[in-house]
């Protein structure tokens, strides 16, 4: 459902449309399908997404910010169906991009990816965080350190904490059928965030343009199964 509605969602960021249509649209879907959004009502979380725009990280309110054309737009959902959480999220650009803000998204999709690789039994949490941070730096781009991946289950947040960063092989040790919600923070400039005054919306220091892509995945014995794909 969540990876459904993400495609959905990409067919729908387009210059002119506003934040709160998607939410409104993203909320239809899954009440339509007989889940719960995740988000609405999380520590007060007044949506069911977040709408993440340019230099904004993570945790954008969807409101009457109208996307255009040269954008970038992180959409983050997540539902509850029959007592467990999904929780997954991309960047995308709205209409045309510039090159660095396709190579922002392009990048955090690739350390997204090869974090996921590492999520088989046998491996440590760490290597995956390794993996991530190593993909983001030879790409020239910094890793937010502040907000981080989580386990996912019965609740959206459960542990562990699953950071974008760390050295490899150290952290608990990966086994079978855990449930993990990986997700890099990528920014074009500095690593700093900060929180605006509406209590949510994290963004760049430098206000210089972040990615975000999350995927719910499973850790498996030979290779990870990405519920979200
Ligand atoms: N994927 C995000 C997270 O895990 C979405 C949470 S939004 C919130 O933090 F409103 F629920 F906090
Ligand atoms: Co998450």
């Amino acid at each position: 459902m969540v990876s459904e509605l993400l495609r959905v969602m990409e067919l729908e960021v387009k210059a002119g449309v506003t934040t709160g249509r998607l939410d409104e649209i993203a909320e239809a879907f899954i009440l339509s399908h007989g889940a719960i959004p995740a988000f609405k009502g999380y520590y007060g979380y007044p949506a069911s997404i977040c709408a993440s725009v340019n230099e904004e990280v993570v945790h954008g309110i969807p409101g009457p910010r109208i996307l255009r054309e040269g954008d970038i737009a992180g959409i983050d959902v997540g539902v509850k169906l029959d007592g467990y959480y999904s929780d997954a999220a991309r960047t995308f650009p709205v209409g045309r991009v510039d090159k660095q803000s396709q190579r922002l998204i392009d990048a955090t999709r690739e350390a997204l990816e090869e974090g996921i690789a590492k999520a088989v039994e046998g491996n440590h949490l760490g290597d995956i965080s390794w993996a991530v941070q190593s993909t983001a730096e030879k790409r020239g781009l910094s890793v937010v350190r502040e907000y981080v991946g989580h386990g996912i289950g019965r609740h959206l947040h459960e542990e562990p904490q699953v950071p974008n960063f760390g050295p490899p092989n150290q952290g608990p040790p990966l086994v079978e059928g855990m449930a993990l919600a990986i997700e890099p923070m990528l920014n074009l400039g500095g690593r700093e965030v900060e929180v605006l005054k509406d209590g949510w919306t994290v963004v760049t220091k430098d206000r210089k343009r972040s990615g975000h892509f999350e995927q719910t995945v499973f850790v498996g014995k030979a290779y990870p199964e990405i519920v979200t794909a």
